[in-house]
């Protein structure tokens, strides 16, 4: 197994705020890892330090097998980085800022154009690539500062937080374009806040919380580490909650339990949809209307949510007040 990235004990502190508390890391070549924490977990502090634009207090880290430390020119050759925050000129235009970018990559002016107008090409700016960028949409900012990265043709991709800001289409634009990039084989290290964002992309997963590493793997992985499939039952009527639970229990791999309010059953189970099938007419042999039924399979809220005991800042935010899913199960 070849390391393209590999971090050791990376500690750091701001003064007295501690922003990496000691994280190993390791990125496998041509793999994808997506570091997925809330907000001032420690992500933009791991990236800085792996790109050799902030120097870690102590441990050690190796990019493209070169030291962060002792080799940090080595390290930048192969590497290319887009901040949260697109770091474009907004007074030239998109094909400007690529040449531009080029140059600095002491690229000739003749290839600094062709790069540029590829880059154009693929990122689906071509139309828009003599228009200054100040017109340019979230999207679009974010598409051209990825191909500025790109200019220097890394081996290694430092995204950090490549679709925050950005409507759902957007960002499934983006998401398409790093699996473009990763088919051809460049490393990536992306940091996200949102779940569904490491799920889709990433082949491993280290999540971050206050500066700790508190847990990694694949996704299915963790989604595994929460427990298995559940089986959510809602009856019609009140008064029925507390039977059908006790009567569908023989399908269950763990104890049910109950949400009297939303007249919820939640039932534990090995084999989710033959379950299913099982429940319904047992319930139905008995008489007691099922107003819904539905299969869970833990998704990374799950995870995030049973590892911190609080939900990822963003989801935070798109749940309150506590309603649906994950409100319910807070109070649960
Ligand atoms: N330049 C800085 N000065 C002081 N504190 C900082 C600075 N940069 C980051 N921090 C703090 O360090 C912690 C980690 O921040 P950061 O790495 O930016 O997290 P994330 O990228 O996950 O949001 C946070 O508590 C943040 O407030
Ligand atoms: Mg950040």
């Amino acid at each position: 197994m070849t390391l393209a990235i590999k971090a050791s004990g990376l500690a750091k502190a701001y003064g007295e705020v501690v922003a990496l508390n000691g994280i190993d890391i390791e990125v496998e070549q041509g793999t994808v890892l997506g570091l997925l924490g809330p907000n001032g977990s420690g992500k933009t502090t791991t990236v800085r330090i792996l790109a050799t634009l902030l120097q870690a207090d102590s441990g050690s880290a190796s990019v493209g097998g070169f030291d962060v430390v002792t080799q940090p020119d080595e390290v930048r050759s192969v590497i290319g980085l887009t901040g949260q925050y697109a770091a474009v000129d907004e007074y030239l235009t998109g094909r400007e800022n690529l040449e531009l970018f080029g140059r600095l990559f002491h690229l000739s002016k003749f290839d600094a154009a062709k790069r540029a107008t590829e880059l154009l090409d693929r990122f689906d700016l071509s139309d828009a690539a003599d228009r200054g960028i100040k017109g340019y949409s979230g999207g679009m900012r974010r598409r051209l500062d990825l191909a500025a990265s790109l200019i220097g043709r890394p081996n290694v991709l430092f995204l950090d937080e490549p679709t925050t800001g950005l409507d759902p289409r957007s960002r499934q634009g983006m998401w398409s374009v790093i699996e473009n990039l990763v088919s051809e084989g460049t490393t990536v290290l992306l940091t996200t806040q949102y779940l569904e964002e490491a799920d889709q992309l990433a082949d491993r997963i280290v999540v971050l919380d206050h500066g700790t590493v508190i847990a990694k793997g694949t996704s299915n992985e963790l989604k595994s580490q929460v427990g298995g499939d559940r089986i959510e039952i809602v009856v019609e009527s009140s008064a029925d909650v507390a039977r059908a639970s006790e009567l569908i229990q023989e399908f269950g791999s763990a104890a049910a339990s109950i949400e009297d309010v939303t007249k919820t059953i939640l039932l534990p189970v090995a084999g989710g949809s033959t379950a299913i099938v099982n429940i319904v007419r047992k319930l139905d042999e008995n008489k007691i209307a099922i107003a819904d039924i539905a299969l869970r399979r833990p998704t990374l809220d799950d995870v995030f949510l049973s590892l911190t005991g609080h939900a990822t800042e963003d989801n935070e935010e798109s749940s309150a007040p506590a309603k649906g899913r994950r409100g319910r199960k807070g109070r649960s």
